[in-house]
């Protein structure tokens, strides 16, 4: 089959891991170090600053449109436009957006809309009771809000077969809200006519956004409710998948971490996940932080990151994905072996000393922080 490129004039990505994110070779990370030293040696004797990141871009934008998306009235959608009327930057499936609400706050979004519609992006928020950013958008944007965002980014990055995939055919496994940035998967893959499955659950039907969206695609789609069938296997999230797939999946911890679990035993298959929560730690081992302003000492320990040993000693410390790509986290290194396992940052910035706080350790026993 051959395939058109969408969006021509730009490259299309390839998803950076198979398997979520894979634990780090040793060589790799031997030659990261050496790379860093050289980047650091070289900016350091160049005196260059970094060159800023184009989705590092910070736009204004307001409401235009308010919806709610589900029937149990807790997700909303917001379509954003550019406050000074120009078009918005070009995304792909699988992008977001960090979303500066009112109150400060940093959260990002997946953007759901349709990646050719350059006036407006479209995202949804799932209240959580408690959580501060779904809360305040539920409570405080409204059409005519005005806001600003930064982005698009792409963490979920989306690879046609054939055109940046060998996989032949795809399947999406979506988990309530995870459904956002799978939607647009799913259109694209569609309009270029690639044979797709999706598997779309949550606790029950009330509770899915974009429902209507989501079964127009017919026989397509299954959508499978906790309420009436319990909760899924991982067994059953795959269910029919065979080598030569791509499997999408987005949704809780637990639910990707099931898919993961359950292709392990089906060779020749591709997994790209998005959870909603920070990755679990892999060959952690313990090391300290000095907080160079203050002297302080704190132990992290080998299960924590060290975003979370900060928090819980200065709990004003930024933060929001927790996952290593909005760089909320960032912090400066002024000493020590930082071991960098984000996929952001780049060589000049880690040359620079930054630091992902809420993903990255220490090769060695300590690291000084700028704070
Ligand atoms: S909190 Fe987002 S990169 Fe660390």
């Amino acid at each position: 089959m051959t395939v058109t490129d969408p969006y021509p004039g730009a490259s299309l990505p390839l998803p950076a891991d198979l398997y979520g994110r894979p634990r780090r070779d040793r060589t790799l990370r031997l030659l990261d170090a050496v790379v860093d030293a050289r980047m650091r040696w070289t900016a350091l004797t160049n005196r260059r600053e970094p060159t800023p990141r184009a989705d590092d871009r910070r736009i204004g934008v307001r409401v235009v449109e308010r919806r709610i998306r589900a029937h149990d009235n807790e997700v909303v959608s917001l379509r954003l436009a550019a406050a000074d009327g120009r078009d918005l930057p070009r995304w792909r499936p699988g992008a977001h957006l960090d979303v500066e609400l009112p109150s400060g706050r940093l959260r990002q979004y997946s953007l759901c809309g349709d990646p050719a519609d350059t006036r407006t992006y479209r995202i949804a928020v799932r209240r959580i009771p408690g959580g501060g950013g779904s809360e305040e958008v539920h409570r405080a944007l409204t059409v005519g809000s005005a806001l600003r965002v930064r982005g698009p980014r792409n963490a979920f990055p989306f690879a046609v077969p054939g055109h940046g995939s060998p996989a032949t055919r795809l399947r999406f496994v979506a988990g309530g809200i995870g459904i956002t940035p799978i939607l647009p998967m799913i259109r694209l893959a569609d309009t270029l006519g690639i044979d797709w499955t999706a598997l779309y659950t949550g606790r029950a039907r009330e509770t899915l956004p974009f429902l209507d969206e989501v079964e127009r695609f017919g026989g397509r789609v299954t959508v499978r409710t906790d309420d009436r069938s319990g909760l899924p296997t991982g067994a059953e999230l795959v269910d029919g998948v065979r080598g030569g797939t791509a499997v999408y999946c987005c949704g809780p911890a637990p639910m990707v971490g099931a898919v993961a679990t359950a292709l392990r035993g089906i060779s020749g298959v591709e997994l790209h996940s998005e959870r909603f929560s920070a990755p679990p730690i892999v060959d952690g081992v313990p090391f300290e932080i000095e907080l160079a302003r203050s002297g302080e000492v704190l132990a992290v320990p080998a299960d924590r990151s060290a975003l979370d040993v900060l928090l819980a000693h200065r709990p004003d410390q930024p933060y929001s994905c927790r996952q290593g790509f909005c760089r909320t986290c960032r912090v400066r290194v002024l000493a020590g072996a930082p071991d960098h396992r984000d996929s952001v940052l780049t060589p000049a910035e880690r040359a620079a000393g930054d630091l992902l706080a809420c993903v990255s350790r220490c090769a060695g026993d300590r690291l000084v922080l700028d704070l």
